[in-house]
């Protein structure tokens, strides 16, 4: 099927978002995230989009990991979403910022608590021990927050990626793919169609 052209990407984005959600067999939000290391060298590893909205795409991890680190020597990324299921992709490209605590801490609430424990029991991506060393760090912060909410790590918390470019791609017959690419200019997008 023909891609339905919007004015607006971001709200083609959440459409394709919605039919992804009933479509996917799992994970309809996740998308690969691009950075580059401090030394100038791309990285790209998954992540779950929380929100597609006009302040951008948001995602949460840990600020002290590769990706976290990364975003605040250098805050232009990218992500891509690809469904198997509907044979589309969209890439987007932006800046991104830290969301602000007050943000961050709500959305923390939200997670179910072994969630928020793990993000306290994580130093992701620094070097592990053992499997049983993190199994053990859980056991030590479950003992701390006993009866108490788990309240979020000053380390952990979302970024917003802002888009200035967003495409679509959807599958075609005989690979002539459709792709629409649009560039933000001002309070506008132009749009084009690129050759696949
Ligand atoms: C489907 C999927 C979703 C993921 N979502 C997140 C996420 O939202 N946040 C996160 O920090 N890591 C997420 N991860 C783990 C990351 O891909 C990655 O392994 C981890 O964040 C460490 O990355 P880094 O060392 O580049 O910082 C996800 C992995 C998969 C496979």
């Amino acid at each position: 099927m023909a891609i339905e052209i919007l004015e607006n990407p971001i709200e083609m984005v959440k459409a394709w978002l919605v039919e992804a959600k009933s479509s996917e067999i799992s994970d309809f939000n996740a998308a690969a995230l691009s950075t580059l290391s401090i030394k100038g060298k791309p990285q790209v590893r998954m992540v779950l989009i929380k929100s597609f909205n006009d302040d951008g795409a948001t995602f949460f991890t840990n600020l002290e990991s590769q990706k976290g680190k990364a975003l605040l020597y250098n805050n232009f990324a990218s992500i891509c979403f690809h469904w198997k299921s509907l044979k589309k992709q969209i890439r987007v490209e932006g800046e991104v910022s830290l969301i602000s605590d007050d943000l961050a801490d709500k959305y923390f609430e939200t997670r179910s608590r072994p969630s928020q424990i793990g993000a306290w029991a994580s130093s992701q991506s620094k070097k592990l021990e053992s499997q049983q060393t993190l199994i053990d760090k859980v056991k030590s912060i479950e003992e701390k927050f006993k009866d108490i909410a788990v309240r979020r790590p000053s380390f952990w918390s979302g970024f917003c990626l802002f888009p200035n470019l967003i495409e679509f791609w959807n599958e075609g017959n005989s690979r002539l793919h459709e792709r629409v690419e649009y560039i933000r200019s001002g309070k506008k997008w132009n749009r084009s169609l690129l050759y696949p």
